[in-house]
């Protein structure tokens, strides 16, 4: 039966013959499927992995410099890319999800491809990069497929699907056999830091699709500040580890509230947790109601711009884990 230190040398014996001595690219998101995929290819071909993470300005609080500084301890030939304005200034006044994707996506490939330009450059003549490294994973190509069905796509994972012709890059996924579960184990069996193991699920397109409505520096900010409250407490009351994937989301409502003898009018988010195996399906948790209060009262008092917190009690399906 399957265990993961097999897996690991099967895979890097497999990386290395089917590689050889070409060059490799690849798009870090910090998160666990990328960075174990990643770690696969450096033990199988070293330096000629080149990896690229890009700030699209939306990430969460102190991501991009966090996990950035853990890439390079864990060795990797890593390249941090500042992107946020292209981003904003692509997604300035569009509102509908399914759009909002792709133009994170088609930016993303822009800027990635500029980036590869510049691998390419560096490398000695003759030398080409050949393929282009992806943390895929299984459930990430059933849902892909599907969703294809009669009913169209529910939501374009823009990490599936291939690339525009013009970049000419081979696939290589080394993940693509396997569920989360499975990917922690092999993070562990090659030493992976256990804080990028044990984090939750992240979607590509970040806030992005977190804040629902039209996407500004400013709601960022405000999201960013109250999902790191929320994500803090869960941390310190050990709640962290018991949920499959949490995240808070900025609602594209205001609402009425008082503060000393003042009406304001402000923005509101709403917290989810939910327990998964795979994404596929998910509970809502059952979180303390001290523990919802607290979180609820700090963001309320801490972050500007935020007068109400509601937690999401709906399981998917028939919601999703994200609400675009
Ligand atoms: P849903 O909302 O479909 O989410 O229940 C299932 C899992 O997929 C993640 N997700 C995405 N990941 N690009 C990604 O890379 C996306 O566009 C995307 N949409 C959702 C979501 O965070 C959850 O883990």
């Amino acid at each position: 039966d399957w265990t993961s230190t097999a897996f690991v040398e099967t895979t890097v014996a497999e990386l290395k013959e089917q590689l050889g001595d070409d060059h490799v690219i690849m798009a870090l998101s910090g998160g666990v499927d990328s960075t174990v995929a990643a770690v696969l290819l450096h033990h199988a071909i070293g330096k000629n992995l080149h990896c690229i993470f890009v700030d699209h300005g939306l990430l969460r609080k102190n991501e991009y410099e966090q996990v950035l500084d853990s890439y390079k301890n864990m060795g990797l030939n890593i390249k941090g890319i500042h992107a946020k304005d292209l981003f904003y200034g692509k997604l300035a006044g569009f509102s509908e999800p399914e759009q909002k994707r792709k133009i994170i996506g088609g930016a993303f490939i822009d800027v990635f491809d500029e980036a590869a330009k510049e691998v390419q450059k560096e490398l000695p003549a003759g030398l080409e990069v050949k393929w282009l490294g992806q943390g895929t994973i299984y459930p990430d190509i059933i849902e892909s497929i599907s969703v294809k069905g009669p009913s169209a796509t529910i939501k374009s994972h823009h990490n599936v699907g291939g690339l525009p012709d013009f970049m000419k890059l081979k696939v290589v996924e080394p993940l693509k056999t396997l569920f989360k579960d499975e990917v922690r184990r092999v993070g562990k069996t090659l030493g992976v830091d256990p804080n990028i193991l044990g984090r939750h699920p992240f979607p590509g397109p970040g806030l992005g699709i977190r804040i629902l409505g039209d996407i500004t520096e400013e709601k960022v900010r405000i999201l960013q500040e109250a999902d790191d409250i929320y994500i803090r407490n869960l941390k310190e009351s050990g709640w962290y580890d018991k949920v499959w994937q949490a995240g808070t989301i900025f609602l594209p409502v205001q609402s009425v509230g008082v503060m000393g003898d003042e009406r304001t009018y402000e923005h509101v988010v709403a917290l989810r947790a939910v327990g998964s195996l795979d994404g596929m399906t998910a509970d809502w948790i059952h979180l303390p109601y001290d523990l919802l209060a607290k979180i609820s009262n700090e963001i309320i008092n801490h972050v500007k711009g935020i007068n109400r917190v509601v937690y999401d009690i709906s399981s998917k399906p028939p919601a999703t884990i994200e609400w675009e």
